[in-house]
């Protein structure tokens, strides 16, 4: 069901389930949504999240991160998804004293759900939370899990977790709630209030509280699921049926580089149908849609069912970044350099364009790939933040004017800075007989043509 946006009198059963929970025996009749509100991660999804809240209440915004909440309190948000401004007009308690969750009594969850090293759910995180959440828990609250699950996660595992913590009965004395997030990390027209939220609950009367809670900042409105398993199910498949989407397109053009013919140039003329969905080819990173279907492949193999097609998707998607350096040794060869010591510039580390975010990044797979040829590597993102490429991947990230006298330029990523290189420009990068691999097609292959620069696109 489809719900526009709150109003009091589509929820009749609400009010006698407010008046029944003990946190809102004050209840005085004017709104039905005065929850206190807590956010607890307040990452890429979950600051969005208590800052729109926080325009409205105090909002408890709560992180393990000392870090991340010193820098909040001084009004930097390292994500870059939530403005300077915003932060000031927002009214949150950022804190990492877990006592403090007992001020609220709607507790959205929005920390990680990374895979581990073998692609299994880590979600040592999430239940980290829900165990400090449940220390905290009172009568009548509520808890609602943003972040990615499989189905069966919120009910089966968390509530568990929260009984044996708070001593409280799940679905009697606090109840459940599921709203996936589908916010677009550097995206600013498709932010948390303007995108429809799949809201759930554990009874209907919950279900309508959440709804309405949302419903209260989300002007893009509510989708009301079957149950929280459904919401859950909705998640993963979203970002799963997009991989497998992607994955076709890598594949397409693994086959029409084989071919000798540009995989753009087909989508270009197919994508003329009326119906031809306009996906393109491209490494698959990030913490959603190259994490998010081995969440579900993970649960159906538990159910004893092999997921091929998924599982297909997923490898295919996984080889592009070394199908992408073979094709730079390649393009080296060709130009007649000795790969062994060549000067190899890679343009772009975050996992998306114009976004900080460098978590699962697949440009690694292109980096680890050329080092193994050993290769003279090096690395530039304008946005990457330095300490953070050092760590999570060792790679120490050089500054835009030592990229010079460069034998194969690879760009990898669309930066702002990077889809405005001028032909020219790019020729004062390169050495004589220099190549341009263009990951993302966002060069000028006809001008490149004319200047006699090989250009190889994917
Ligand atoms: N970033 C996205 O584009 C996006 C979109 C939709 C859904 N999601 C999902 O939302 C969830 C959060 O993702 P994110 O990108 O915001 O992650 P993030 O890493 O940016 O933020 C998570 C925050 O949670 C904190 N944290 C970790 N463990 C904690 C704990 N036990 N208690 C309190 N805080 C803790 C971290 O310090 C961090 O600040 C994930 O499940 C992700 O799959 C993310």
């Amino acid at each position: 069901m489809y719900v526009a946006s709150f109003n009091c009198r589509n929820f009749p059963r609400l009010k006698a389930l407010l008046v029944s929970l003990p946190s809102h025996k004050n209840y005085n009749g004017r709104s039905m949504i005065n929850r206190k509100i807590s956010v607890i991660g307040l990452g890429y999804v979950g600051l969005p999240v208590a800052v729109a809240f926080g325009k409205c209440q105090q909002v408890i915004g709560f992180d393990v991160k000392r870090e991340r909440i010193e820098e909040l309190q001084r009004g930097i948000d390292r994500t870059q998804e939530v403005s300077a401004q915003e932060l000031a007009e927002s009214n949150i308690l950022y804190t990492n004293n877990a006592k403090d969750l007992a001020k609220a009594d709607f507790h959205i969850i929005a920390v990680p759900t990374p895979i581990d090293r073998a692609r299994k759910p880590d979600l040592r995180p999430l239940y980290r939370a829900v165990h400090v959440l449940g220390n905290q828990l009172k009568k009548g609250d509520i808890v609602v899990i943003e972040s990615t699950v499989y189905p069966g996660i919120t009910e089966e595992e968390c509530g568990p977790i929260l009984e044996a913590e708070s001593r409280l009965t799940c679905g009697e004395d606090f109840f459940l709630g599921y709203s996936p997030e589908r916010i677009n990390p550097g995206d600013k027209e498709h932010t948390f209030t303007k995108i429809t939220k799949v809201v759930s609950g554990q009874t209907p009367e919950v279900l309508d509280i959440v709804a309405a809670v949302y419903g209260s900042v989300v002007t893009a409105g509510v989708h009301k699921a079957a149950s929280i398993k459904v919401a859950e199910a909705a998640k993963v498949i979203e970002n799963t049926q997009r991989d497998l989407n992607i994955a076709l397109m890598n594949e397409l053009a693994l086959v029409f580089d084989r071919l000798d013919i540009d995989t753009q140039d087909v989508l270009q003329a197919a994508g003329t149908k009326w119906n031809f969905l306009p996906f393109k080819p491209g490494l698959v990173g990030g913490h959603c849609i190259g994490v998010d279907p081995y969440y579900l492949t993970y649960k159906a193999e538990m159910l004893g069912y092999h997921p091929d097609v998924i599982l297909a998707g997923r490898r295919i998607n996984d080889g592009v970044g070394e199908f992408i350096a073979h094709k730079g040794i390649l393009e080296l060869t060709r130009a007649g350099k000795c790969v062994k010591g060549a000067r190899v510039a890679v343009l772009g580390l975050t996992f998306k364009e114009n976004c900080p975010d460098l978590r699962n990044s697949r440009v690694i797979d292109v980096i680890n790939t050329f080092n193994s040829f050993e290769v003279e590597l090096m690395v530039h993102d304008p946005i990457a933040d330095v300490e953070e490429a050092r760590m999570e991947y060792g790679v120490d990230l050089v500054g835009f004017d030592a990229i010079k006298d460069i034998d194969l330029l690879v760009i990898t990523v669309a930066h702002e800075p990077f889809t405005g290189l001028s032909l020219a420009e790019v020729q004062s990068m390169l050495s004589p007989r220099g190549a341009v691999l263009d990951v993302k097609g966002i060069m000028d292959r006809d001008a490149f043509a004319r200047g006699g620069v090989s250009l190889w696109r994917l």
